[in-house]
């Protein structure tokens, strides 16, 4: 009798465990969904199943450090990152994800293939992008965006990879910095934004999208 008793408490634990099925879900309220399920079923509608999104609405996470993608997660949860896109799309998806979720996602990202953009749009502008990333604009006292970014704009650590970003996404970022105190960890970025024109802005953008 006790051994029928513990066969169906064991029995039922298993059938509920089934039922949230955790292999499946997107529930993103549920600490034991392990973060690379949450990245297949719930943030690839966006960001696509290995983080390269087809949209460019949304940024690519495919091969981003781990370190930016935990700090920007923890961001979006805490609402410190505010900028309006930030705060429309990630504040709800981030709000109950654990830090161990948002360890897991970063790491699942980290390893994907980053996104391979056929490099579009004007080659001047891309030309013009390439020299500012690698050399910056001196007499403006604007940097090189490779000494941070790396010169595959391969990002490290904290600072993000840019390299297949998208363009419009890049554009929208850099205005962030440069008009707003909607990114937390932005002081850096502000600095070397604060000299960019349009102009600057969606050359760096051409070119960095098709690294
Ligand atoms: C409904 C669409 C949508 C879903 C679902 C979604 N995101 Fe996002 N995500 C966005 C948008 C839009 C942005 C850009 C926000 C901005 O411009 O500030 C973004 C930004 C991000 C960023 C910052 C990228 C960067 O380069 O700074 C990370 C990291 C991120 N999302 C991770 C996730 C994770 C992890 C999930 C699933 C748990 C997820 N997203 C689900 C729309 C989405
Ligand atoms: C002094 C170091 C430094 C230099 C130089 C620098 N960046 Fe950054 N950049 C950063 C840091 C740090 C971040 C991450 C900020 C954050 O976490 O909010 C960043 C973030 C960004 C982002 C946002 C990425 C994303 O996924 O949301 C873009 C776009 C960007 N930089 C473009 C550039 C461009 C273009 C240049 C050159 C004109 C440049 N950066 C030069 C340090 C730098």
């Amino acid at each position: 009798m006790k051994i029928l008793t513990l066969a169906l408490i064991g029995a039922a634990a298993w059938l509920t465990v089934g039922c949230a099925n955790p292999e499946r879900s997107r529930d993103l309220g549920n600490p034991a969904i392990p973060g690379p399920v949450l990245a297949q079923q719930a943030c690839s509608m966006c960001h696509g199943v290995t983080g390269v999104a087809t949209s460019p609405n949304f940024p690519n996470l495919a091969g981003q450090t781990e370190g930016y993608v935990v700090a920007q997660l923890t961001e979006f949860r805490s609402h410190s990152r505010e900028d309006p896109a930030g705060f429309e799309y990630m504040w709800g998806i981030a709000r109950r994800l654990t830090d161990t979720q948002i360890k897991d996602l970063a790491a699942y990202y980290a390893k994907q293939v980053p996104a391979h953009q056929t490099p579009e749009g004007d080659p001047a502008r891309i030309d013009a992008g390439h020299a500012l990333f690698t050399t910056g604009a001196p007499t403006r006292g604007i940097p090189a965006c490779s000494s941070c970014h790396g010169d595959h704009g391969q990002g490290l650590a904290a600072f993000p990879r840019l390299a297949g970003q998208h363009s419009d996404y890049v554009v929208k970022q850099l205005r962030v910095f440069q008009r707003t105190e909607g990114r937390p960890d932005g002081p850096a970025m502000k600095a070397v934004a604060h000299g960019l024109t349009a102009e600057d802005m969606a050359n760096a953008a051409s070119f960095v999208q098709s690294m």
